[in-house]
């Protein structure tokens, strides 16, 4: 009855036998899919805030201390995918080893880090879907493709008055086209999510290629400009750029390499997860780690930071040094490139609620329902294409992407964690990956996780622990009692 109950491996051993899915992925097919979930609304969007707000031409340095994170948390991740190669990500390798209680925790936030990050790409995917119609001279009005505080800015910067109400149509549409695509099964997504991540890695080596001839070098000085403080529209004081700025850049553009961890979701679907899942978590992550460093140089390169475009800036610098065409090819793999990160961390929080609703801890006729001809949690979908349309038609995108950011890093510092108390009451199990020194990358990754943890806004703290107390509220309300290890006789939940 202990909120400290574990579910055993065994179980999960017995219910990945049961799983229905084909293993077909190699370890480059992982691999694929792992860039696939990365490259996104981080590189395209993001970098333009961070950037033109925070660390000026240091957001290279950004870069890298997000991904020294990210890379701690990839390591641990990998031990976990090859001791249990099951598909709910870190909910699951928490149910493991730690505890019902600290699973839950995880799952809730595991909502954050996919919902929100859905809802983060959604907004970014209306920002160059605006800017491709812009290129066929079409144009939305402001208040019909942003929220207000972002049409307000905008308006403001061309001298057009305020509107008093504001509406992100694009966001919306695109959410719910996603919604359809997923409640009728994707099969038909899945076979195109290859030909998309080669346009998308395509965009992202040409903005290197060819923007490398465009860069002035004076762009890059001073490269971390001085420290600023600003007073913002909500009457908050903030620090611009110097290395606080720098370190804040880091918690934003840290969502850019979000979804390295989606492809501990494909387990089920690898030839062979022991050994191809940790691969595919790693180098999925430091190949995107080299081409981000390579882009913000190029970008800070290009345009100075203080002119970033905020909504599109990758295409936008590309416009800042005249070769329109090159415009046209940037708009266009990035408007399809977001929809597939969509397609699957979509995909990847209806997965989760489906784990969760399995072992009881959701309502299993909600989350756990599945639709009698098309075999999708569609009931789940569709409230969870809901909310994000709703969020992401009405919020800023930094704030967003903040809160994606806020569960991600608690999920990766859980996961450190836990790996380093598997190794220690499990020495046993079989590992085909293991951490290298694991007590060491452990620590730093749980610390250096928390540490961007606690550089986030204020007003994102102050949401994640209102989120963080219902989480806990609805544990003891109602999963606690629900749960199916607390059926005496139920041995394997599934
Ligand atoms: N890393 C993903 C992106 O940047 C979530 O869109």
């Amino acid at each position: 009855m202990s909120i400290w109950r574990v579910k055993p491996v065994s179980a999960f051993e017995s219910d990945a036998k049961k799983s229905e899915l084909k293993r077909v992925l190699t370890k480059w097919g992982l691999t694929s899919l792992g860039i696939g979930a990365i490259i996104g609304g981080g590189i395209f969007t993001l970098t333009g805030i961070a950037a033109r707000e925070f660390a000026g031409p240091a957001l290279a340095v950004s870069f890298i201390i997000a991904g020294i994170g990210c890379l701690f948390a990839s390591l641990c991740y990998a031990e976990f995918a090859s001791v249990l190669p099951v598909e709910g990500s870190a909910y699951a390798y928490a149910y493991g080893t730690i505890g019902e209680i600290f699973a839950w925790f995880i799952g809730w936030n595991l909502v954050l880090e996919y919902m929100m990050g859905a809802t983060t790409v959604a907004v970014a995917w209306s920002g160059y879907f605006t800017k491709l119609l812009h290129l066929f001279h079409l144009d939305i009005p402001i208040w019909l493709c942003n929220d207000l505080a972002t049409a307000k800015e905008k308006c403001a910067e061309m001298g057009l008055d305020a509107p008093s109400f504001a509406f992100n149509l694009p966001a919306f549409l695109i959410t719910w086209i996603i919604t359809a695509i997923l409640v009728k099964g994707i099969k038909e997504a899945a076979k195109t999510n290859n030909a998309i991540v080669i346009l998308k890695v395509g965009a992202v080596l040409f903005v290197i290629f060819a923007g490398m001839f465009y860069v002035n070098a004076e762009n890059w000085s001073p490269f971390i400009p001085e420290p600023t403080k600003v007073i913002s529209e909500d009457g908050a004081e903030k620090i611009k750029y110097g290395w606080n700025g720098v370190i804040t850049a880091a918690t934003i553009v840290f969502f850019a390499y979000i979804g390295f961890d989606a492809v501990s979701t494909q387990a089920g679907e690898a030839i062979n997860p022991r050994k191809d899942v940790p691969f595919a978590i790693v180098a999925s992550l430091l190949i995107c780690t080299a081409l981000y460093i390579a882009v913000s140089l190029v970008l800070t390169g290009m345009v100075k930071y203080d002119k970033l475009d905020k909504a599109a800036p990758v295409a936008s610098a590309f416009a800042g040094v005249g070769i329109d065409w090159a415009v046209f090819i940037v708009t266009i793999a990035a408007t399809a490139g977001l929809m597939s990160v969509m397609l699957v961390m979509m995909l990847g929080q209806t997965r989760i609620f489906l784990g969760m609703a399995k072992d009881g801890l959701l309502p299993h006729n909600i989350f756990g329902k599945i639709h009698p001809e098309f075999k999708t949690p569609y009931i789940s979908t569709i409230l969870v294409g809901f909310v994000i349309s709703l969020v992401a038609a009405f919020t800023p995108i930094e704030k967003i992407s903040e809160m994606c950011s806020m569960g991600t890093l608690l999920a990766f510092s859980m996961v450190c964690v836990a790996v380093m108390i598997l190794r220690k009451n499990k020495p046993e199990l079989e590992r085909p990956y293991k951490t290298p020194a694991v007590y060491l990358v452990g620590t730093l990754g749980a610390l250096f996780n928390v540490f961007l943890m606690t550089r986030t806004r204020p007003e994102t703290k102050f949401f994640f622990i209102c989120w963080s107390i219902l989480g806990i509220l609805v544990y003891f309300l109602y999963s606690k009692h629900h749960s199916k290890l607390n059926q005496p006789s139920s041995e394997n939940p599934s």
